[in-house]
């Protein structure tokens, strides 16, 4: 999967997600990310990307032609490499706004089946509206309160889609049984040494007997979510007791 960032601010992007395991899914070729310099494809010969509002107020917007540019030459690119003329139906264009849908881990999942994605990193006092009427297919924000730009919330978005994506995580199972998966936290977990400050690993995980761990494990998470998410328990009660669909 290719993720393309449109910033300002290419390094930040680039330190961030160029380590650990994104790196090195990078590095072995599941995902490729690429921020794009938004600055680079200024007109103006000052290199200046942001203006005024008209009407008045605080603070500076960021220009269309600029945005506008950067966009189009990802999209073209990414054209090109489908063997599709520059004007393809395109790759989905995420604005990444505190105005946008709430992302959660479902909307990941969707994003992951995408081949191509595209962030769009707002700065200063958002983007020139018309710009965004024209290139944006997604508004999505990752939670209420406001940062001063895009760029982290692209990184968050793109590590939780990035790791859903086929062989970036070295055991497939850690994206199955964590939390979320199926709706509920993930159980509490251990490692060696047995006891640690006076305090023992449950007995039940040291007694081979998989039945009745995975029992334990799923009560587990059972009496986690219901304490800590009570939204997300009865949700999951819900769709449990919900009638299944039948086939004719
Ligand atoms: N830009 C500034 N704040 C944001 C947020 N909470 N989510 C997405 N983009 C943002």
């Amino acid at each position: 999967m290719h993720f393309y960032i449109l910033t300002l601010f290419p390094e930040m992007v680039m330190q961030g997600l160029g380590t650990s395991i994104l790196g090195r899914a990078a590095q072995r070729g599941h995902i490729s990310v690429e921020a794009v310099n938004i600055r680079d494809y200024t007109l103006d010969k000052h290199g200046k990307v942001d203006d005024y509002t008209y009407g008045g107020g605080a603070g500076m917007l960021m220009q269309a032609q600029p945005v506008y540019d950067a966009c189009m030459a990802v999209q073209e690119r990414i054209a090109k490499r489908c063997g599709e003329d520059g004007r393809a139906a395109g790759a989905r264009v995420v604005y990444v706004t505190p105005q946008g849908r709430t992302f959660h881990q479902e909307m990941a999942r969707e994003f992951a089946r995408e081949e191509d994605l595209i962030f769009l990193c707002g700065h200063y006092e958002g983007i020139d509206e018309r710009v965004l009427e024209e290139i944006v297919t997604d508004q999505v924000s990752i939670g209420d309160y406001v940062l001063t730009g895009g760029e982290l919330p692209a990184m968050v978005m793109v590590d939780a889609i990035a790791r859903l994506v086929p062989g970036v995580l070295h055991n497939s199972e850690s994206a199955l049984t964590e939390t979320f998966h199926d709706g509920l936290l993930e159980y509490p977990q251990y490692s060696r040494p047995e006891i640690w400050h006076g305090r023992r690993v449950p007995e039940i995980l040291l007694s081979g007997d998989h039945a009745r761990v995975d029992a334990w494990r799923l009560a587990q998470s059972l009496e986690r979510t219901k304490r800590l998410r009570p939204d997300l328990y009865e949700a999951y009660m819900a769709a449990k007791n919900a009638p299944k669909e039948t086939k004719e």
